[in-house]
């Protein structure tokens, strides 16, 4: 039958989702806290991966090859990059980057290793179209669909901002979504990144963040778990 994979990065994204689920056990492996159980009636491992692209990235493949999950869903925030996206809103993944990647110097293009396939990570179209229908049991949240660009950095000012903009067309911008698209593309296993609006990644938005990160990271918990009573 099928499993699911849901990775948080932090505490605050992963609780809304450990409190709903039934958890069966609970394992750590590479210092990360996996739960293993059922999310309304489905079999769910989720897990608590850390920050970063590193973290995700290791999270992902334990899922994949130790709890054998058949896709990764992965849950948290964004800063928004498209002027559109405010604080609370949702935005599904199309595609991700890593826009941290840079090897323009040997003539590659922004955010591709010489060795890969691609720069943008596809989320799968059937779970992209499941979260645009689970969007309807949230009334009042407003949810678009786009891009995610990741890297290791919080981003705040205003010309990494923008190089990130202009450079990708991404939408929103976080520090996990990438990694994980990248080792879902490797294993070929379907994928999808759902992230809500903490700060606006521009100067100041540290301080938004703070404010802002609990609310944000209900509202993706939220839109999963809708996703997974409608599979
Ligand atoms: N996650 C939430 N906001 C972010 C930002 N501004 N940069 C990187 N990751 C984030």
């Amino acid at each position: 039958s099928l499993t699911i994979g849901i990775i948080a990065p932090m505490e605050e994204e992963l609780k809304l989702l450990r409190s709903k689920m039934d958890i069966e056990s609970t394992e750590k492996l590479a210092n990360f806290e996996f739960y293993k159980g059922t999310l309304d009636g489905v079999d769910t491992v989720l897990v608590r991966s850390g920050i970063g692209k590193v973290n995700s990235a290791v999270a992902a493949q334990i899922l994949i090859t130790l709890y054998k999950v058949n896709f990764l869903i992965n849950s948290g925030v964004a800063g928004a990059l498209n002027p559109k996206l405010k604080v609370g809103d949702i935005l599904i993944s199309r595609d991700s980057v890593q826009h941290d990647v840079d090897q323009t110097a040997i003539d590659e293009p922004p955010g591709k290793f010489e060795d890969a396939d691609v720069i943008y990570y596809k989320a799968d179209e059937r779970l992209v179209r499941l979260a645009q229908e689970a969007t309807k049991g949230l009334p009042g949240v407003k949810s678009y669909i786009g891009r995610v660009a990741s890297g290791d950095q919080f981003v705040s000012e205003e010309k990494r901002r923008n190089e990130i903009i202009s450079t990708f067309q991404a939408d929103v911008v976080e520090m996990e979504g990438g990694a994980i698209g990248q080792v879902a593309y490797l294993n070929r296993i379907p994928y999808i990144i759902i992230r809500s609006i903490s700060d606006p990644a521009s100067e100041g938005g540290g301080e938004d963040y703070q404010k802002f990160v609990k609310l944000a990271a209900k509202n993706a918990g939220y839109l999963i778990e809708e996703m997974i009573k409608r599979l």
